[in-house]
This record gives structure tokens, C-alpha cells and sequence, in this order.
């Protein structure tokens, strides 16, 4: 079975507890936090704070999405703060390796993610060590975006590379997920379904949420 993520980034912060317990009532598996510096990305968001209150909020893994500069400085910080899954960014870090390496020692599951522009193949000598691939679907940085198209050939290659590494990595989809995309993106391969808009700018956050698990169920 596939895993549904919702991002809080198109959530109600005023509330973050209830949204996520609405979130969680529709049969979310992780929640999605994305974290952004006005520098990687042209938006700002939140940091290790609002993880934190996350954390308190549910018993789910809590999956952070770093789209910052110099990730490696703030490992430690979203270890704090309860993050389960810590995601860098391919275009953000030199040594890679190493930040796997560190993420992994920090006690959180690591995972890698590529902007649509980044091909699957620089990723060949670092995912048989990272547990999770997350491919952009949208550029980073806005929810509401529509999903590119060809990410599903990123997808496949990425299945590809799994098979060929003999490694087990998931492989998550983040940008434009919803009723009409998440189908396809299930047949191309993808293990874990990022979710923004299409759940909490619905009227009904749960029933949302139900919605789209039933299709990847
Ligand atoms: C975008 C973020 C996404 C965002 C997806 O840069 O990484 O996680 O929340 O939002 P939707 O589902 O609205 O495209
Ligand atoms: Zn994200």
C-alpha cells in the first residue's frame, strides 16, 4: 500500500493541531513539512519551531523537506525537533555522502530530492545509501502549482535505478497531487504521495484525504 503524506504548508497554522488531527482521521500515513529560506526557494516558511509543535501534535513520522541553503547547518536542530525523515536537496549540497551519512547517524531516516530540471542520473552513486527519493513534480517553493508531466519518465527511471542498485529506497512525489494525478503517478511507480492543496484548500479536509488514500490503496 502507498503512503499518503499531507504537507501543512497549505494549512490553517492557527490551528496546526486540529488540521493535522483532520488530516490523520482521512487516513494520512506521514506529514509533509516544508522548509523554506527565501534563498534555495522564493518563499519563505517555517523552521525547526514549527516542527517541533508538529511533533507534539501527532505520533506520525514527520517528513521535512529542506528546500534551503547549506542544509548541513541545521541537521542537528530538526533532529530536535522530532523530525523522523530529513530530505536535502541534490542542488543545495557538495558532499552529499557525507550529509547522508550525518542524517542517518542523527537517527532519521535521509532522503535526497531533485528539482524537475535535475535528472535521475546524478543521483547513481549516492541512493543505494539514502532511504527515500523525493522528485519534484512542481518547482519548489508554492503550493497550488500543476504538476509537470514528465516527472512520471523521473519516476520510472527512478524505479530503474532502484532495481539496477538492488537498493530500497522510496520514492515519494511532491507538487500538483491530486484526484486526476495520483493515478498515474501510482502506475509509474511512486511509493509516497505528497499532498498540499488538493487537501487542506479543500472544504472538507478529511474526506479529501479519504478520497486520494482510496485510490492508492
Ligand atoms: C512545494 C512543496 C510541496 C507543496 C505541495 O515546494 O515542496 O510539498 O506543499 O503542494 P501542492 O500539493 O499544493 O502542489
Ligand atoms: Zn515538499
Amino acid at each position: 500500500m502507498a503512503i499518503l503524506a499531507p504537507s501543512i504548508l497549505s494549512s490553517d497554522f492557527s490551528n496546526l493541531a486540529q488540521q493535522i488531527r483532520l488530516a490523520e482521521m482521512g487516513g494520512a500515513d506521514w506529514i509533509h513539512c516544508d522548509v523554506m529560506d527565501g534563498h534555495f526557494v522564493p518563499n519563505l516558511t517555517f523552521g525547526p519551531l514549527i516542527v517541533k509543535a508538529a511533533r507534539k501534535s501527532t505520533k506520525l513520522p514527520l517528513d521535512v523537506h529542506l528546500m534551503i541553503e547549506k542544509p548541513n547547518n541545521y541537521l542537528e536542530e530538526f533532529a530536535a525537533a522530532g523530525a523522523n525523515h530529513l530530505i536535502v536537496h541534490f542542488e543545495t549540497v557538495i558532499h552529499l555522502n557525507r550529509t547522508i551519512n550525518k542524517i542517518k547517524e542523527l537517527g532519521m531516516k535521509a532522503g535526497v530530492s531533485i528539482n524537475p530540471s535535475t535528472s535521475i542520473s546524478v543521483l547513481k552513486y549516492i541512493m543505494e545509501y539514502a532511504d527515500l527519493l523525493l522528485i519534484m513534480s512542481v518547482n519548489p517553493g508554492f503550493g497550488g502549482q500543476s504538476f509537470i508531466p514528465n516527472s512520471l519518465s523521473k519516476v520510472r527511471e527512478a524505479v530503474e535505478l532502484r532495481k539496477e542498485l538492488n537498493a530500497n529506497y522510496l520514492i515519494e512525489i511532491d507538487g500538483g497531487i491530486d484526484t486526476k494525478t495520483i493515478k498515474p503517478a501510482l502506475d509509474a511507480g511512486v511509493d509516497v504521495f505528497i499532498v498540499g492543496s488538493s487537501i487542506y484548500k479543500s472544504d472538507n479536509i478529511t474526506a479529501a484525504a479519504t478520497e486520494l488514500k482510496n485510490i492508492i490503496k
